[in-house]
């Protein structure tokens, strides 16, 4: 049974395509599939479904993680095999960070498991929106982002990482290599580089790495063939009528699910957008209210509904309906704070997948605390000083955070969830 110390592991690298925000139904979809023996996640990157799983204790045997990319699991292995260095190392990056320190690291080919370790995980944190992404000769290409105080070196989270990883298998793999070694009750999540939406959707970036439409269809067969050996399967992808020829026969379940997706340049034409989530199983994704993950039928016993208000848990269908989210986010994004929107959704998908109550007023945490000190909450910093102390009238003081200089206050007090 994979145990951890406080704080629970979270993603310590942020990957296109990454799978925080749907880790509810996700974590739905592993409820249905049942008891498993091993899970497997064939394609990596963040590994969100991997660390919720981790989170909420239920991988009791050794996980099998693999990526086709050799930088990324080279740094799963540095950070299992040598969080101390790694550690060491990014302390020593955040005091030489900037531009031109940057670009240096960036052309570096390190040797040692730590310090390519920590050369990748500085990279994603201090990168251009935050995503590591390749071109199509392996090489990192993101350019600088200016954010003012990026977290280089988070060494709690490192530990808990490290600490978590130590029972899992990681390597290099092709994701067919899962034919070889799964069993019949294993679980597979497969998260591909999704087939893309439009020619011009920018999910055309991952077909650089070579994802075309027969790695797909190969996909598909391979997802046949476990469900055929009795491997229970889980598959994201995009809701295409390309998605639904491949998932939509007697073997698979497709099921739509919304995620909110920066995958638009213009802001204006962000928004949630529907996936496939496709199961060898059946089940109903549903909206009761949860319990730890788990649904309780708001009609059930007088305990259980006080046990529902005490925890405060999620109500979706009494949830604010995502405009002042979107209102908030989206002012968060235009004014170069992406960090600050990526630790609220990292920080909510916690709560939504603990079944905790995400209605929070999210202007009042941003707004810092009553000395106008930028607030802290579950460990992470969330300073967005200068516009909220405009906005409340209050004197901006001389530390206040201003990233873009043509900051307009931003919109009245709003519940972004
Ligand atoms: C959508 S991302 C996975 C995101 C991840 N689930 C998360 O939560 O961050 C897709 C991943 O597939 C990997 N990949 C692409 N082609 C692959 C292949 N043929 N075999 C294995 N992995 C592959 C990419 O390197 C990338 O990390």
């Amino acid at each position: 049974m994979v145990s951890f110390r406080e704080p629970p592991p979270r993603p310590f690298l942020k990957w296109v395509g990454g799978k925080r925000q749907l880790i509810p139904e996700l974590l739905q979809a592993v409820e249905a599939a049942g008891p498993f023996r091993h899970y497997h996640e064939p394609f990596l990157g963040g590994g969100a479904l991997f660390f919720a799983l981790a989170r909420s204790g239920q991988l009791e045997t050794r996980s099998y993680l693999s990526d086709a990319n050799k930088n990324l699991i080279r740094a799963y292995l540095g950070v299992r095999d040598e969080v101390e260095v790694v550690i060491n190392l990014l302390e020593q990056y955040k005091k030489r960070h900037d531009e031109a320190f940057f670009y240096q690291t960036r052309a570096r080919s390190p040797r040692t498991l730590a310090k390519q370790a920590a050369r990748v995980i500085y990279l994603n944190r201090t990168c251009y929106n935050g995503l590591y992404r390749e071109n199509s000769k392996g090489q990192f290409n993101a350019p600088f982002g200016r954010y003012k105080n990026p977290k280089i070196c988070d060494a709690e989270n490192l530990r808990a990482v490290a600490q978590t990883l130590h029972e899992a298998d990681i390597a290099v793999r092709d994701f067919t290599s899962v034919l070889d070694i799964t069993r019949a009750g294993d679980l597979v999540y497969f998260d591909p580089p999704y087939n893309p939406v439009s020619k011009t959707a920018d999910f055309t970036a991952y077909f650089r790495g070579g994802f075309e439409a027969d790695a797909q269809q190969n996909l598909a067969d391979v997802c046949a063939e476990l469900a055929s050996r009795g491997v229970k399967v889980m598959v994201s992808n995009s809701m295409t009528a390309f998605t639904r020829d491949l998932y939509g026969h007697k073997d698979f379940h497709v099921h739509e699910v919304k995620a909110y997706r920066l995958v638009n340049s213009r802001a204006d034409k962000r928004g949630k957008i529907s996936e496939a989530l496709i199961t060898s199983f059946p089940m109903r994704l549903d909206d009761r209210p949860r319990i730890n993950g788990r649904a309780v039928s708001p009609a059930a016993t007088p305990r259980k509904r006080r046990e529902v208000r005490s925890k405060g848990v999620i109500n979706r269908t009494a949830a604010p309906r995502g405009v002042e989210r979107i209102r908030a986010k989206q002012w968060l994004m235009k004014n170069k704070y992406e960090d600050v929107a990526a630790l609220i959704d990292e920080v909510m998908d916690e709560w939504r997948a603990e079944g905790k109550n995400t209605r929070r007023n999210w202007w009042e945490i941003l707004a810092g605390d009553a000395k106008g000190n930028p607030r802290k909450v579950a460990g992470r910093v969330f300073p967005v000083l200068r516009a909220a102390q405009l906005r409340q009238g209050v004197p901006v003081t001389p530390g206040a955070i201003c990233r873009d200089p043509k900051e307009k206050v931003p919109p009245a007090y709003g519940t972004a969830r």
